[in-house]
């Protein structure tokens, strides 16, 4: 009998797109009996399987146990078939085949949080995508392989729930305390969306009617006690249920949708046929317990897994490399969906903000590749931001383009053409191409090459003429791996303002985009171009990319008076934040006037915190550390980051003065209808605190206080503790510790009392080693890690000195433990090399130094990537 030990980075291992076969066998069924018990989980599979092209018969399977293995009714001798550490081959088999094979796995002892595994000692889950189900059982393990699951699952009764895909056909005893259920999925899924969930919870349940009448039950499962957190995960999920119909005509196809909450979960969410598995983080929403960030993420995730049903399930990827075809695709449609919910200006900033602070730092990095990549080492490696955010951009650029009527024509040709297939991402634009009318396969060019274009652009006016004119040129930084970059199609939404009057001109110009409704859309698809618009009868103050028509660095030259100009009368929010982030960034770093931003900032406060208070909040965003770092490519010094930021955010506060604590007095979100306008007015008081709080204000302190214990409310607590906690406030450790017996049951709550206090900037080696060496912190749970490391890192200044070794230590104790995590946390030293000396040498030894006592192919390749520069 055989186990498979765990694989090692030996030879080259790296799979490329262009080896792409088709696979040599299709399953017709797969019949699954999973029987778990406490020390061990016994898997028996049938597989009926039709030969497609002439190969070997090939079955992936990793770390499983084989007890028997029958081909048509003959047990298989050991010399009829090949077993490694990877896949089980059988050759000259015959042309049809019914293949039945008996496992034995251990998910009690599975920590990676892949293939099935036991998260506390009430559950058990699974975890397939992307090639979680090889651990479960010997399957040809790949997405274009579409099968009908029929499941059987079986459990002692201390686990009453025992959930599958699909329609629940039959449950029943099977004696010695033991029971079971069986679940047939009709739908041909692959086998990354098979899902079972063995354990003890409590149910949230509803129900939701189609657009087609079809009756649908929905069901939310988690422990007892935070089954009253479940209920805006539940609306959220009816809401997104409506909105697949009405904006992209997607009715859901199952009687039942259910979803299972997990505190062990490596990523946040995922969308297994009619059998979400979420991570708590993602699904628990409570004022009292979860930020209104957290609560808007709940809905976003809850959408996005929703959506997958048709972008990602019922048409699913070809292979690997395609995985920004449905990841790209569904971050769009949940961004979209998120704009609907709150502010559309600033859902718009904050994806921005995560693409600037996330992706643009990875494009220009060593682990740069393209949203659809062309080879990897492991897959689990390639869940970027480059796949998710900038693939969504990529759909969105094609979306805005072609205008809300011609966008959907192209998702209806892509539905009807592609529904219950494996495609690609050519498939995607020709159906889009084909169902709008507009060729767009040029846009292929962003899906296979890598880098973040710089949009250099320059105005002219001529003022006898009334012309002006706009010129445009593009360019890439060469990359070694990737010789022949090419333009690609970026759509530039503009609009020109009268200077003297503030109003928008009406744009004429032969050079507009015209299938766009409204706002000026010019197609640049060229290395250089020169636009005129005529009929402008005074200097005008040009706004570029409006809403971030396209994920490029954008260089224009404006003059500080013409962004606080853009500040008060642009009307597309997005471009009135990013004024404010132009003008900040210089005041910032190349020492300009701070007033001329203040003064424009008091203008427009007024009237737009009574129209929408959250984007009136997100005109005060300061770039982050981590992000003004992200734009140094050499020579860069954390510490004076920190200081020029820590200036500014002085300088702006003594320069607002008592607008501070007039505006947080005058304020209450309890006379707010909706929550967005809530939301917004507990984050414009945070910030106002804090402002208060850098003035050396001790009354902010007693107001801090004050509102910490005066509320119910997680991000007023949360925002009040951080204000004491992160300026030292003589009521910080009182407020810490009311916290903690607070919330030390609730482990979501928890993870922020760890957050704040390893997010303090003046963290050191103690401070953090009280964190990780505290009875409540704990290695086995991703959420609780991330509080930490990702509390940490929100100061580079830490994350670059000793929290060097804090990172290399996980890195090195997640290799075996759980790589995929260990591996995404080790990239948060990827920029080492933008460093000044002598640090860059430092981090470099150290990584150097990791290489030899790392064995994942996660972690490795990860390291190998990162020290290629
Ligand atoms: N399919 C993914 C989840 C996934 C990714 C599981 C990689 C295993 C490996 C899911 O649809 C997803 O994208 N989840 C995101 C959240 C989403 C809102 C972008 C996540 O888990 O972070
Ligand atoms: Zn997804």
């Amino acid at each position: 009998m055989n186990i498979a030990a765990n694989p090692v980075v030996e030879a080259d291992q790296t799979v490329y797109l262009k080896d792409y076969e088709k696979p040599s066998f299709l399953v017709d069924s797969i019949n699954l009996d999973i029987q778990v018990h406490s020390d061990y989980t016994q898997v028996n599979t049938t597989l009926v399987m039709q030969r497609q092209t002439s190969g070997n018969l090939v079955l992936l399977g990793r770390d499983l146990e084989l007890k028997s293995i029958l081909l048509n009714g003959t047990i298989l001798s050991e010399s009829e078939y090949t077993l490694d550490a990877e896949q089980l081959v059988i050759s000259n088999a015959p042309d049809h085949v019914i293949l039945e094979t008996k496992v034995i796995i251990h998910p009690e002892s599975n920590t990676q949080l892949e293939g099935l595994y036991q998260a506390g000692s009430d559950l058990f889950v699974t975890q397939n995508e992307p090639e979680g189900f090889r651990k479960i059982t010997f399957y040809p393990d790949r997405p274009d392989v579409l099968s009908v699951f029929t499941t059987r699952v079986e459990a002692d009764k201390k686990f009453p729930v025992l959930l599958a895909n699909g329609n629940l056909m039959e449950a029943g005893e099977v004696g010695e305390g033991r029971h079971y259920t069986i679940w047939e999925d009709p739908t041909h899924k692959p086998s990354y969306l098979f899902a079972c969930v063995i354990g003890d919870l409590a149910v949230l349940k509803d129900s939701y009617v189609t657009s087609e009448g079809r009756n649908v039950a929905l069901e939310i499962y988690a422990v007892e006690k935070d089954i009253p957190k479940c209920h805006i995960a539940m609306e959220a999920l009816k809401h997104s249920m409506r909105w697949d119909e009405e904006h992209y005509g997607r009715p859901y196809d199952l009687d039942n949708y259910m979803i299972v909450a997990t505190s062990q979960f490596n990523m946040g969410a995922m969308e297994n046929k009619g059998l979400n598995i979420f991570n708590t983080s993602c699904v628990l929403a409570d004022e009292e317990y979860t930020t209104d960030a957290a609560i808007m993420r709940v809905q976003s995730v809850i959408a996005h897994e929703y959506f997958h049903n048709w972008t990602g399930n019922r048409i699913t990827c070809r292979d690997w490399f395609q995985l920004c075809l449905k990841e790209g695709l569904t971050v769009f449609r949940d961004q979209s969906f998120s704009e609907d919910l709150q502010s559309a200006a600033v859902q718009r900033i904050d994806d921005v903000a995560v693409l600037k602070a996330h992706q643009f730092p990875e494009d220009s990095g060593p682990l740069s590749h393209p949203p659809r990549p062309d080879h990897f080492v492991e897959i689990n490696n390639f869940y970027t931001a480059t796949v998710y955010e900038k693939g969504a951009e990529i759909n969105r650029m094609m979306a805005t383009l072609l205008g809300k009527e011609k966008f959907r024509k192209g998702t209806d040709e892509y539905f009807q053409r592609h529904d219950g297939q494996a495609v690609t991402v050519e498939d995607w634009v020709s159906a889009l191409t084909v169902g709008s009318g507009i060729d767009l396969s040029v846009f292929l060019i962003w899906y296979n090459q890598p880098g973040t274009p710089k949009l250099e652009a320059n105005g002219e006016y001529d003022a006898a003429k009334q012309t002006y004119c706009l010129s445009f040129k593009q360019s890439l930084k060469a990359h070694p791996k990737y010789p022949n970059l090419k333009a690609v199609p970026i759509p530039i939404a503009l609009a020109l303002f009268n200077a003297e009057t503030g109003e928008q001109y009406t744009l004429q110009s032969e050079a507009l985009f015209k299938n766009t409704v409204k706002d000026g859309m010019y197609l640049f698809d060229q290395n250089e171009a020169t636009i005129e618009f005529s009929g402008i009868t005074a200097k005008p103050v040009v706004s570029l990319l409006r809403n971030f028509s396209a994920p490029v660095n954008l260089d224009f030259n404006y003059s500080d008076e013409e962004l606080a100009f853009l500040i008060q009368f642009e009307t597309n929010g997005f471009n009135q934040w990013q004024a404010t982030q132009t003008l900040l960034e210089r005041i910032l770093l190349q020492g300009h006037d701070a007033n001329i931003y203040v003064q424009a900032i008091k203008n427009t406060l007024p009237d737009l915190v009574e129209k929408d208070p959250l984007l009136a909040s997100r005109l005060f965003d300061v770039p982050t550390e981590g992000y003004l770092g992200s734009r140094i490519d050499s020579d860069y010094s954390p510490i004076v980051i920190q200081e020029q930021r820590d200036a500014l955010i002085y300088t702006l506060a003594r320069a607002l003065g008592s607008f501070c604590q007039e505006t947080y007095l005058s304020l209450d979100p309890d006379l707010q209808k909706e929550f967005s306008q809530a939301m917004g007015v507990r984050a414009l008081k945070n910030i106002m605190l804090n402002m208060m709080a850098r003035q050396g204000d001790i009354a902010a302190f007693e107001l801090a206080f004050e509102q910490y214990k005066n509320t119910g409310n997680m991000s007023e607590r949360l925002g009040a503790l951080k204000v004491l906690v992160w300026n030292d406030a003589p009521q910080a450790s009182d407020a810490l510790a009311d916290f903690y017996n607070r919330f030390k049951d609730e482990a979501l709550s928890l993870d922020q009392w760890f957050m704040v206090q390893a997010a303090h900037p003046k963290a050191t080696v103690e401070s953090i080693h009280y964190l990780t060496s505290h009875p409540d912190y704990d290695l086995t749970t991703p959420n609780r890690i991330r509080a930490v490391s990702g509390g940490l890192n929100t100061h580079p200044v830490n994350t670059w000195s000793f929290g060097v070794q804090h990172f290399i230590d996980l890195a090195k104790y997640l290799d075996e433990k759980n790589p995929i995590v260990g591996s995404r946390l080790l990239q948060v030293l990827s920029r080492w090399y933008t460093l000044a000396e002598p640090q860059r040498t430092q981090v470099k030894t150290a990584l150097e130094a990791l290489k030899s006592q790392v064995k994942s192919k996660n972690v490795v390749e990860t390291l190998n990537s990162m020290l290629s520069v």
